[in-house]
């Protein structure tokens, strides 16, 4: 699938990601490396640390928030109605051509 990715420099990449490989959008953010090394993913996936949040700009229908979602972005800097934790956004056919916006570094 395709996706538009805007980096936290506010540049935009469009990148293909498989579905076939359990990915996730962090893991995407980080295989193209348009995140330096140490700022995302740094818990793992495990949806601990949202250094791995992003603003979803397009209108895809993500599935629900899990509880360990909804209570990390309840703790983490620069969160907005429409953050997620890309670590949780698992690459599927139904979200070809999404768009997010990573948010900013939180250190
Ligand atoms: Fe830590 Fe997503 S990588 S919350």
């Amino acid at each position: 699938i395709k996706l538009k990715i805007i980096d936290r420099e506010g540049v935009l990449h469009e990148v293909d990601a498989p579905t076939d490989m359990n990915m996730n959008l962090m893991e995407v953010v980080r295989s193209y490396e348009l995140a330096p090394e140490g700022t995302i993913g740094i818990c793992g996936g495990m949806a601990m640390c949202a250094s791995c949040q992003c603003y979803v700009l397009s209108d895809h229908q993500l599935p629900e928030k899990s509880d360990d979602e909804e209570a990390m972005l309840s703790e983490a800097f620069f969160v907005k109605d429409n953050s997620r934790l890309g670590c949780q956004i698992h690459m599927t056919d139904d979200l070809d051509g999404l768009e997010v916006e990573l948010a900013p570094a939180e250190d």
